[in-house]
């Protein structure tokens, strides 16, 4: 076991309240887990139609995103480049120490203005024809042969600005810039609070994956919230860790906060009664709608994002990333984090993803059926119900009791 006897930090400990530690006693006594009060079925064609993923899309841009991390722009200069949604950005911090965002797209004729993954630069300049932009505004500086090419107006040609905001650790992006939405409250008084509480801002990358995948990015997400499956396709390794279908969910607006029980919970609960409220006893996930879900642990918090490929139902992009106290490593958490690492690189990469491709297999050859998410299947029935809040799919036949 990986994550035994390790002294846990306040602040992690504080995300797991009495009530959630003791709801999930509670269900381990009785062998109960929560319930959605019905089935829920989900259309197949979700997974693979491609003008569903097209309206999912839209979706996905009207809705504040976590693209980064604070670490990733630590000093006031520091830029970093990614695509998002198909979409070319650039994102900085300023001069005031605020984070700005850019599409990183020259005003001239389109070029990517910032090639680099990241750096420190007070101007960009695109390579293709000299204009260069200023760090801070996005304002067009110098454009060579200027009088040459005709009159420029600078103030009608700075870079298209996307609405940022860092907070909780994060840097959050918002492609509908003409209304204020604070990241505060999208996420809501709750979730706002537990993740203030894991001090992500002071953590750092301790490791950084990306996978793009043959998989919807529904499928990735439904796995990774699953908690149904791990004694069955994880018999070696998770499903030795985390006990199989006793969940406690707290759904707030989208989001939600989903609370297992470790083995070591269950073994101390049948014998002794003895543990702490802390992450050695306790699994948990954070899941911040759409897209990303933070998982607290003893050593480090465990955060995906999940990005569908755009014109492609049937691919997504998986970044995972382990964000740890710097202070907190050394040798032997080095040691657990990579040992956490490879059990989780093992569990998905071996068994949660190959699975989930032969569901998006199957899913091309059964277009007009349905899929299955029971009443225990609490987590995932709320993501698909959300999204089929926004998208408008959910009617009275996606709602069976069968
Ligand atoms: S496209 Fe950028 S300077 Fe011409
Ligand atoms: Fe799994």
């Amino acid at each position: 076991v990986p994550i035994a006897d390790q002294p846990i930090l306040e602040e992690e400990m504080t995300v797991l309240s009495v009530d959630a530690t003791d709801g999930v006693v509670e269900h381990l006594r009785k062998g109960t887990t929560d319930l959605a009060p019905s089935p829920l079925r989900v259309p197949i064609s979700n997974f693979f139609d491609k003008s569903h993923a097209a309206v999912e899309h839209k979706l996905f841009r009207r809705l504040p995103l976590n693209v980064a991390h604070t670490s990733e722009i630590s000093k006031v200069g520091s830029f970093i480049t990614r695509e998002v949604l198909g979409t070319q950005l650039l994102i900085a911090r300023g001069e005031d120490a605020k984070v700005v965002a850019y599409v990183n797209m020259c005003r001239h004729r389109g070029g990517k203005v910032e090639w680099q993954a990241s750096g420190n630069k007070r101007m960009f300049v695109c390579p293709y024809h000299g204009w260069s932009y200023d760090r801070n505004s996005g304002e067009l500086k110098n454009v060579p042969y200027e009088k040459d090419i005709g009159p420029i107006d600078r103030a009608c040609n700075s870079l298209e600005r996307v609405r940022a905001e860092e907070r909780n650790g994060f840097v959050w992006i918002d492609f509908i810039n003409d209304r204020h939405l604070p990241i505060a409250g999208y996420l809501g008084n709750s979730i706002d609070a537990t993740l203030a509480s894991l001090a992500l801002n002071e953590r750092i990358i301790y490791l950084d994956k990306s996978f793009t995948l043959p998989i919807n990015w529904k499928l990735v997400i439904d796995g990774a919230i699953d908690m149904l499956h791990p004694q069955f396709l994880h018999p070696d390794g998770v499903g030795k860790l985390i006990k199989t279908n006793t969940v406690l969910w707290k759904g707030h607006g989208r989001h939600g906060q989903l609370f297992a029980a470790r083995q070591r919970l269950a073994e101390t609960v049948r014998v002794s009664g003895d543990f702490d409220r802390d992450w050695r006893y306790f699994a948990g996930s954070i899941f911040v709608y759409p897209n990303s879900l933070i998982n607290p642990t003893p050593d480090h918090v465990e955060c995906w994002t999940v990005w569908p490929s755009l014109d492609n139902p049937a691919e997504s992009t998986t970044k995972i990333r382990f964000l740890v106290h710097p202070d907190r490593l050394n040798e032997k958490t080095r040691q657990r984090l990579d040992l956490s690492w490879e059990i989780l690189n093992k569990a998905a990469g071996e068994e949660d993803w190959p699975m989930e491709v032969s569901i998006q297999e199957n899913s091309r050859s059964h277009p007009d059926g349905s899929y299955l998410y029971g009443r225990n299947e609490i987590a995932c029935q709320h993501f698909h119900r959300n999204l089929a809040e926004d998208l408008g799919w959910l009617n009275k036949e996606t709602i069976s009791s069968q």
